[in-house]
């Protein structure tokens, strides 16, 4: 039994070399990942979505992370839940198709049926004894934090929402993600454990040799010194880059944008980041040939030639240019299986945007990422694989893996 003989022994940072990726059994051990899923992945708040999925009192929408598929409903104009799939009958799932719109929550096995709300409303021919007040659908805790909707599968009490999020709203205030709507919507299942697929997304040392429709729409010496979080790239680099960016954040400023940086420890719960740096010189959006693909986003009163990013943890990602935004969700399915959804959102006032060009960048260079992440994962499937070294340009990497080997050991939440 691997994972008991494992879990004596749960890996420590100091199992970890010092600037090299980490052991093999990290991307594919089966024990590891029940550890991911369970000391991680099912205690963080991790978004499942965006409000505008389900506008409609019955709007549904499938939720699947590990082993588990959660229906995340809306109940009425002020009310969304989340919901396991899993009957109180005998355990069948509930809703099979990803989305729909359902008066009730209705088995297909036997027609128990749920209200929008969880409560067990019919159950034919049951036994006197039969309670239906104790058999409504077990509940998911659930956020909603400006039109994300968050879950946290935690068996208890989660982490503090508010204590973990809070300080972020002024930035998705000032972008209008509350009111926002999907544009559009791509899935990328991507052969590879989920720490590769982030790993990927938070270097940019691949950036050149990967991703030239990406690398089109940046300042080369802002992927450099900014590419992988603040201050990432080499000292000189970042010096070079910093009037730059500090001209800019004056001229964001005075256009209404708060300014500021977020970079937790690798202690802390979620390993949040936000990060504002300029585009390409003469751009105003992350688009071929830098033209806007939708009207400005939230309470902007121009183009300022900036873009944020930001991670509400490894799982949950947003980009957004002046006027889209792209929700990035990495969800682990299997030691070797990551979902990769892109969710591209604009201004919920926007009525003429240009779907392909607004997806030009980012589809693109997810298409890459999923294939040089599936190529990672074959390489280090191999008895010839070994930590490697990181580069300069690959620190986030690191940041990230003293993080999740911390969490992993001893989870803060
Ligand atoms: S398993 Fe759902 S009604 Fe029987
Ligand atoms: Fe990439």
């Amino acid at each position: 039994m691997m994972m008991s003989g494992y879990k004596q022994n749960v890996p420590a940072a100091a199992q970890r070399a010092d600037g090299y990726s980490l052991e093999q059994r990290y991307y594919c051990d089966e024990g590891i990942y029940d550890l991911d899923m369970e000391r991680i992945a099912g205690r963080k708040w991790i978004v499942a979505g965006h409000v505008d999925q389900v506008r409609q009192r019955g709007d549904y929408f499938l939720f699947k992370i590990g082993g588990e598929s959660i229906i995340v409903v809306r109940s009425s104009a002020s009310t969304i839940n989340a919901f396991y799939n899993v009957c109180r009958h005998r355990g069948s799932l509930i809703c099979t198709e990803p989305a729909g719109r359902v008066q009730r929550l209705t088995c297909p096995y036997h027609a128990w049926s749920y209200g929008l709300d969880g409560a067990l409303v019919a159950a034919r021919l049951m036994p006197a004894d039969f309670s239906k007040s104790d058999n409504g659908l077990h509940r998911c805790h659930l956020r909603v934090f400006h039109g994300f909707i968050f879950v946290n599968l935690a068996d208890g009490e989660p982490v503090d929402f508010d204590a973990s999020f809070a300080d972020l709203s002024p930035y998705l205030d000032f972008h209008g993600f509350a009111d926002a709507k999907v544009a559009h919507r791509i899935s990328y299942p991507t052969t590879a454990n989920w720490k590769l697929v982030v790993e990927n997304f938070v270097e940019c040392y691949h950036c050149t040799p990967s991703h030239p429709e990406f690398s089109s729409m940046h300042p080369a010496d802002a992927l450099i010194a900014f590419g992988a979080g603040p201050s990432s790239g080499p000292a000189d680099a970042v010096q070079s880059y910093l009037p730059t960016l500090r001209a800019w954040e004056q001229r964001a400023a005075a256009l209404g944008r708060p300014i500021g940086t977020i970079d937790d420890d690798t202690e802390s719960s979620h390993l949040r980041l936000l990060l504002q740096r300029t585009i390409r010189e003469g751009y105003e959006s992350e688009t071929e040939d830098g033209r806007p693909a939708s009207s400005l986003m939230g309470k902007r009163r121009g183009f300022d030639q900036g873009r944020m990013y930001l991670s509400f943890s490894p799982f949950t990602h947003v980009v957004a240019t002046n006027d889209f935004a792209v929700l990035f969700q990495f969800t682990p399915r299997g030691a070797l299986q990551t979902d990769v959804d892109l969710t591209w959102l604009v201004d919920g006032a926007a009525v003429d945007y240009d779907v392909p060009r607004m997806i030009w960048g980012w589809d693109r260079t997810t298409r890459q990422d999923k294939e040089i992440t599936e190529n990672n994962q074959a390489g280090i499937l191999s008895k010839r694989y070994q930590p490697g070294r990181y580069s300069e340009h690959e620190r986030r990497v690191e940041t990230f893996q003293r993080w999740y080997l911390g969490q992993l050991a001893a989870p803060t939440a």
